[in-house]
């Protein structure tokens, strides 16, 4: 090999440990260009800077095209050597440009935000009240103009407010379990047996109990029945009304009810009684609506243009004296309707069925 030539090799070995020592060298610098590159890349926070940097270190006459020069003077594998790390500082300074550049203009574009605190805010979607809560307070609203107040009784109630104290007989269907929900294990010596009222009827004695005439009440509560359907559902709520005082009589049961629907289903609508039976009430009526759809002339929604609102009548005398009240110097009148039902009775609103009223299912609900 020429290297074993003594002058050759001299020169050879010359040469070699020449371009060695160039090779380290270029490398050192190259090392402390990149360094040189990054730390000034770190330091500035402006583009017009990093512009700066690009062309002092990667420009055509910059740093790093002047170390490039040297590169011919290398053998061929140093070259190679060289390049490939000018060619890796390269990207390195390049990618550190890139980046400081894209965090300036972050920080930038999060200065430049601007907040302005009186301009309207973005509201989470609001709620409202539950259908049947607002339908209640319209109620009561309603039977408070004319000076009722609204009180709510036991829902877990005995027999003797359910039925025996408002005149049932013994074996009334109502008092049957099929009809009644009854809570096992429940019994009271004097008043019966434990159940879920089935109407708000039982706040009738409990009111009379509580208060001594003149008795004005309107008493809203839930209601349990074995039923369900379209129109039947097995919780449900009634409004109960209940005047005692001296000389009261149908015209003002009438006049009531009237005001009622006047003032809940609209104007034009008309209520009329009809001729029924209650156990707590004589006589006894059944109150209809005129029906809001086909204004009283009939149609599909009701019968012969009325509907069927619940029952009223003047208070039984032996009721009053369950009450404690004498019906020889007192008389007093009552009625008992369903709110769901009363609700789906009510103008422009077309719900066919009670159990929308308890799915939960905001589609429904949202609508009103
Ligand atoms: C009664 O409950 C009597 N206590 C009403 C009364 C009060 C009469 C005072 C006289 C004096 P009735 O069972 O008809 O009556 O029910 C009255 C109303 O409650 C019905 O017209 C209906 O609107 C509503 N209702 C009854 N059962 C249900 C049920 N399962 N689901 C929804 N609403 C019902």
């Amino acid at each position: 090999m020429a290297f074993y030539t003594p002058q050759k090799g001299v020169f050879l070995f010359k040469r070699v440990f020449s371009v060695k020592i160039r090779e380290r060298m270029l490398k050192t610098q190259i090392t402390n260009l990149k360094n040189e590159a990054i730390g000034e890349i770190l330091e500035t926070n402006e583009v017009k800077i990093l512009e700066e940097i690009r062309a002092k270190f990667l420009g055509r006459s910059g740093k790093l095209s002047e170390l490039t020069k040297e590169i011919p003077k290398l053998i061929p594998e140093e070259r190679k050597n060289i390049g490939n790390l000018i060619a890796e500082t390269k990207r390195t300074i390049e990618n550190a440009l890139r980046q400081a550049g894209e965090k300036i203009e972050e920080k930038s574009g999060e200065k430049e935000e601007f907040l302005d605190v009186t301009a309207p805010a973005i509201h989470p979607t609001e709620g409202h009240l539950h259908l049947m809560t607002e339908i209640i307070r319209e109620i009561s609203q309603i039977f408070a103009n004319l000076g009722f107040h609204r009180v709510r009784y036991p829902e877990v109630e005995w027999d003797w407010y359910s039925f025996g104290g408002l005149n049932f007989p013994e074996n009334h269907p109502a008092r049957d379990e099929w009809e009644t929900f009854f809570v096992e294990d429940l019994e009271n010596k004097k008043f019966g047996k434990g159940l879920l009222t089935p109407h708000t009827s039982s706040g009738q004695l409990r009111e009379m109990e509580q208060t001594k005439p003149p008795i004005r009440m309107i008493n809203i509560s839930k209601c349990y029945r074995r039923e369900s359907g379209i129109s039947h559902a097995p919780m449900f709520h009634q409004f109960e009304s209940l005047v005692v005082d001296k000389g009261i009589n149908i015209t003002h049961l009438k006049g009531t009810l009237d005001y009622f629907a006047k003032n809940f289903f609209g104007p034009t609508r008309k209520t009329r009684v009809r001729p029924f039976h209650f156990q707590f009430t004589e006589p006894s009526f059944e109150v209809d609506v005129s029906c809001g759809l086909c204004e009283g002339k009939g149609c599909r929604f009701c019968k012969e243009g009325w509907l069927e609102l619940g029952g009223a009548g003047m208070v039984h005398p032996n009721v009053l004296k369950n009450g404690g009240i004498d019906p020889e110097i007192y008389s007093g009148f009552a009625s008992g309707f369903g709110v769901e039902r009363s609700l789906m009775m009510k103008s422009g609103l077309a719900i066919d069925d009670i159990r929308y009223l308890y799915t939960n299912d905001f589609r429904f609900l949202k609508q009103f």
